[in-house]
């Protein structure tokens, strides 16, 4: 008898406890999307970046990975959410912004197209860049994924570090060619010196 009754009052905790806690599964209870890492300190692809803000797609742009080939490419740019609203009000990136750029082939073959091209359901390749201040000597680092979930940092003398160090418009980020963020940057002061020096039409 005394059981049931401690059964009793422990079931009737918990419905309480149910009704009072708001239900994990929530929807506005999204967790915040940061760097995530193994033990080992890979990077864990963000498998979730196709819901994040769309900033720009570049067609066979000439510095990239099909750059020479006899094949279109396109590559689309992500960020996450919590990092663009930040940039939106700041013109530039805090810390644990994620840019993932996403490489797909370009089709042209289909009934209805004429002329031009449409992407590929094929992805060719996924790259990060992941701002991390307390983890990385020079904040950002890059990261490459083929089908594998986690990934080690490309090192630091690869050109990925230096093109980006001395071409980008704002914090070694391609914002030039992202055109909801580049006016915002000239409004906010936050361009870099070296994009200024090399665009100077640019101020
Ligand atoms: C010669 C210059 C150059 C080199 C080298 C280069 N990139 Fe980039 N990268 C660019 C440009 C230009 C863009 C903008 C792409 C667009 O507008 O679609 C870009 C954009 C990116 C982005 C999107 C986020 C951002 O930072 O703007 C990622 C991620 C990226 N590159 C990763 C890499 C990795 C990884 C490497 C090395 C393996 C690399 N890049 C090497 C020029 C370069």
């Amino acid at each position: 008898m005394l059981r049931i009754g401690v059964l009793l009052s422990i079931s009737l905790a918990l419905l309480i406890l149910g009704s009072v806690l708001p239900p994990t599964n929530q929807v506005n209870s999204v967790p915040a999307n940061v760097p995530q890492y193994t033990a080992d300190g890979q990077l864990k692809f963000p498998a979730n970046y196709r819901e994040w803000v769309y900033l720009s797609s570049g067609i066979d742009m000439s510095y990239g990975p099909g750059a020479g080939m006899d094949h279109s490419m396109f590559d689309n740019v992500f960020v996450n959410p919590e990092a663009y609203k930040y940039f939106l009000a700041n013109g530039t990136w805090p810390d644990k912004t994620m840019l993932v750029l996403e490489v797909r082939g370009a089709e042209s073959k289909s009934a209805i197209n004429k002329a031009g091209h449409y992407q590929s359901t094929v992805v060719m390749g996924r790259e990060v860049h992941v701002k991390d201040e307390s983890r990385f000597p020079g904040k950002w680092a890059f990261f490459g994924f083929d089908d594998a979930p986690t990934a080690k940092m490309f090192p630091t003398e690869m050109d990925c570090y230096s093109c980006h160090a001395q071409h980008t418009a704002v914090d070694t980020t391609f914002v030039q060619f992202y055109p909801t963020l580049i006016e915002i940057a000239k409004k906010k002061g936050t361009l870099s010196a070296a994009y200024l020096k090399e665009e100077p039409s640019a101020k």
